[in-house]
């Protein structure tokens, strides 16, 4: 009963003359001069509607990928009657099987296909080779090699039995199929959400994120490689209020996988509500929603940790992270040397192209999201309870470009202090040294979210104090480190509030959520 002990994938770093990045680079360059198609992929079949739209690498938005093509209500109907009927077989085949696809999808992307979903990654939502490295490859391995080991362990636990009765847990897969909608801003999501609970004996459609299609069709050409039988996990395009709406119509849905936005998934549990008398089963819905994170910074934090907290924390990833750091409250008496130091690690950042390695920073997503930052970048420029300290530049000539921005406040509800951005901007709101209950006070009243957050202070007293008043504040919270960056298998991820159901991707607690089990008794 025993599997391969998970470990976390060691993170390669691409140094200069490394074969791993000569290998990158020449994948990224090949990837970046083909024009790819992308299908729907339907119980074993590619199929294209003929219906299309165009996928472009967001720092260079006319540079046409390639296209994908977009599904029809026809097609969304034979996707769940076709995953259905896979489900016969899949959810009565042995564990072992299924640990075994997922475990050689894990090494297919160690090693043949480790440079292939890092360049797509890099193309197509404009990461570097870092931030492509740890998202894509090493964080997605982590998830199908760790969910693996949970699974066994759930299926150890196990009531007592007696000698005359011998009493045994059925960890069966849901009744029907689940949904999975993913976001654009990880690979790795992309691949855990239909993997993990098609691992627990699932059927799954998954629709990527429009602005994933490209890196997502490499984690599917992984999942078919690696032995994921036709209609197990079915990937479609399209319009979204169309798919969902075909998917929630349906009697046999039986479970929501979702990361995204918060609206967007309130807007699914309505429509869920509104069809549940519909349903052969009570639909499991989970998600991983917004954030608005914070660092709260004592008058005896290091100035220094507080600094990179806010640097890293913020910008690593263009700040397209549901866990990145957008408000930050600092104490009056460290400011000074927290601003000349986040100053000067910005000032020091390489921004541009990820084909050129040493840039640290690239563009953000897509022009929706570019407009709606540089609008609350131009209104702090105008607004007089509010100042750029540095960065407060865009250009999209070329990409979507915004110049990493620290904005500090006066008023702690300012609009960036309470309004979710999902990029490079990142907002300082200045307290008095000693107001230190009263701001943790407003670190929790704030935002009406709860993923993550993070706590600076050498002072053991004021830490205890900032620990329990925060305690509902954030799902991941950190102490003396940035708010971002949780490992599978380490730190279990996921929020509450308006960020989520808590159902900590990563963890025993996520797989808990894909089983209906059934409790057998039997007498002698
Ligand atoms: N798991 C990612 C992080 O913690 C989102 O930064």
């Amino acid at each position: 009963f025993e599997v391969p002990i998970a470990v976390n994938e060691p993170i390669l770093d691409y140094a200069p003359g490394s074969p791993e990045r000569d290998r990158v680079l020449k994948t990224y360059k090949e990837m970046y001069n083909e024009t790819i198609e992308v299908p729907l992929y339907i119980n074993g079949k590619d199929i294209k509607t003929g219906d299309t739209a165009t996928m472009a690498p967001p720092h260079e938005h006319k540079h046409v990928l390639g296209t994908y093509h977009k599904a029809e209500k026809k097609h969304i109907e034979e996707a769940i009657a076709g995953s259905l009927e896979a489900r016969k077989k899949w959810s009565q085949m042995p564990w072992e099987q299924r640990a075994a696809i997922f475990l050689r999808a894990a090494e297919l992307i160690a090693g043949p296909y480790r440079a292939k979903i890092n360049a797509a990654t890099m193309l197509a939502q404009s990461k570097t080779i870092h931030q492509a490295e740890i998202d894509s490859a090493c964080e997605l391995i982590d998830f199908l090699r760790f969910n693996v080991q949970f699974m066994t362990e759930i299926y150890h636990e196990q009531p007592e039995s007696t000698s005359g009765a011998w009493n045994r847990l059925e960890y069966r897969p849901l009744e029907g199929f689940v949904y999975a909608i993913t976001p654009f801003n990880f690979t790795a999501i992309a691949g855990n959400l239909p993997a993990s609970a098609a691992l627990m004996g699932n059927v799954v459609l998954w629709k990527p994120s429009d602005s994933q299609v490209y890196s997502a069709k490499v984690v599917l050409d992984v999942f078919r490689e690696a032995g994921v039988p036709d209609g197990v996990i079915n990937m479609v395009m399209g319009d979204p209020v169309m798919i969902t709406d075909t998917v929630l119509d349906s009697p046999d849905f039986s479970g929501l996988h979702f990361t995204g936005s918060t609206t967007v998934f309130k807007d699914l549990w309505q429509k869920i509500g509104t069809n549940i008398h519909n349903y052969k089963t009570y639909p499991r819905i989970v998600g991983e929603t917004g954030g608005k994170d914070f660092i709260v910074a004592h008058k005896s934090s290091n100035p220094r940790q507080v600094a990179t907290a806010i640097s890293r924390g913020a910008f690593e990833f263009q700040g397209q992270k549901c866990s990145a750091a957008s408000r930050c409250y600092i104490s009056k008496s460290i400011w000074d040397d927290v601003r000349e130091m986040v100053i000067g690690d910005v000032n020091s950042f390489k921004i541009g192209s990820p084909e050129d390695m040493d840039n640290f920073f690239t563009a953000v997503i897509h022009e929706g999201s570019f407009d709606k930052l540089a609008s609350y970048i131009d209104q702090a420029q105008i607004d007089q309870n509010a100042e750029i300290v540095v960065g407060g530049t865009y250009d999209k000539s070329e990409g979507y470009f915004i110049h990493p921005t620290v904005i500090k406040t006066e008023d702690p509800k300012y609009a960036t202090m309470c309004t979710e951005l999902f990029g490079p901007v990142v907002t300082i709101y200045v307290f008095d040294d000693n107001k230190w209950e009263e701001t943790l006070q407003l670190v929790d009243e704030t935002s009406g979210y709860a993923l993550t957050g993070a706590v600076f202070s050498e002072d053991r007293y004021a830490l205890e104090i900032a620990v329990r008043a925060l305690e509902d504040a954030a799902g991941n919270f950190y102490i003396n480190d940035k708010p971002t960056g949780a490992v599978v298998g380490q730190q279990p991820f996921g929020g509450a509030r308006a960020s989520g159901t808590n159902d900590k991707a990563g963890s025993k607690l996520n797989l808990y959520r894909w089983v209906s089990p059934r409790m057998v008794k039997e007498t002698f």
